[in-house]
């Protein structure tokens, strides 16, 4: 990897912590990633990339095919060497520390090859043995991954998401503090997606901060607290689901149930400087700036007009997603 003096990557200087100066108490990242870039030849899969993910998060990366979350993914690994910029896991590079690096961090790539003549049990144990693990926690993990009775049939028989259960269960084995799974539900049927997520969110409980790529915007929404958005190899848009709905400055929905729906409702609402809605049966729809939404609601339930309920639907990730696209 380029150093991070190089002009490429802005110039970038890492603060200096503890004796040396800088802030003592400054919080080390679980991943930090600076102005990474990655060229195929002339073609540039990744650029500019910053990216932090700190302790404990779940972030998840979304972006069209061939954006280059998988590219970033591998270089985030050390598989994929960076053309320029800096990719640290907890403060630790890859020029100096990549065997250090490899414990802490488990990996469930886009596609998974096994032995297809190994069984689970011996496809585990040989990674087990690599990382110097216990056969007590083969059967953990195995059970965890809920592949425990299948453990004795040969891993050529498996369905896909049974290779995928096996491996997620070889990414966790050495129980790493940067778990990273690219496309995980991949493959998996949806009682499988239910069960993933669980345990995604057991071991993001249990410490486990978590980076991973998906096309599934629900299952983006359910778990990521955090979300970068990748487009032909730029980060277009991070951060919180409020936050991108901020920045997008994406209405509110407000649905009002009313009891009749008077002639005049169209008068009525432009009295109360609502000019735009919709009505679906006797729903009324409103879609109201953030910073507005209590000075409707207020307008709304003025007595004029008899309303049996009322709901706000914020936007979701889908509409987020494509406004950001469509950008
Ligand atoms: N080894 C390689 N050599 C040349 N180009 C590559 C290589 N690997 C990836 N690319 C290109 O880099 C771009 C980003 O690919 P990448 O696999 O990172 O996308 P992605 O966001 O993961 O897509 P998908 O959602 O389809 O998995 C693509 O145009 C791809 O063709
Ligand atoms: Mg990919």
């Amino acid at each position: 990897m380029d150093d991070h003096t190089s002009p490429d990557c802005g110039n970038f200087v890492r603060p200096q912590t503890g004796l040396l100066g800088g802030d003592p108490m400054e919080v080390i990242n679980t991943l930090e990633v600076k102005y990474a870039q990655k060229f195929y030849g002339p073609f540039q899969a990744v650029k500019d990339i910053n990216l932090t993910v700190e302790k404990g998060e779940i972030y998840a990366l979304l972006g069209h095919n061939g954006a280059g979350k998988s590219t970033l993914i591998k270089m985030i690994l050390g598989l994929v060497k960076a053309s320029a910029g800096m990719i640290e896991i907890e403060g630790l590079n890859y020029d100096a520390k990549n065997k250090e690096i490899k414990k802490r961090v488990g990996y469930l790539p886009e596609r998974m090859n096994f032995y297809d003549n190994l069984t689970a049990w011996e496809t585990i144990s040989f990674y087990a043995k690599l990382k110097g693990i216990t056969r007590k926690r083969c059967e953990e993990v195995l059970e965890q991954v809920g592949l425990r009775e299948a453990e004795h049939r040969r891993v050529g028989t498996f369905s896909k998401g049974m290779q995928q259960r096996l491996g997620l269960a070889q990414a966790i084995i050495h129980k790493p503090d940067l778990l990273v799974l690219d496309e995980p539900t991949t493959g998996l049927d949806p009682i499988g997606i239910l069960e993933l997520k669980a345990m995604i969110r057991n071991w993001n409980k249990e410490g486990t901060t978590i980076l991973f790529s998906s096309h599934n915007l629900n299952d983006v929404e359910e778990l990521a607290q955090r979300i970068g958005i990748m487009n032909r190899g730029e980060m277009i848009a991070q951060g919180s689901l409020a936050e991108l709905q901020d920045r997008l400055g994406l209405p509110t929905k407000i649905k009002i149930d009313l009891a009749v729906i008077p002639v005049d409702l169209e008068e009525i609402l432009v009295g109360k400087r609502i000019k735009t809605f919709q009505l679906e049966g006797k729903t009324v729809s409103i879609d109201c700036p953030k910073d507005k939404k209590t000075q409707v609601i207020t307008a709304v339930m003025d007595g004029m007009l008899k309303v049996l309920d009322l709901r706000l639907e914020e936007p979701g990730l889908n509409s987020i997603y494509q406004n950001i696209m469509a950008e």
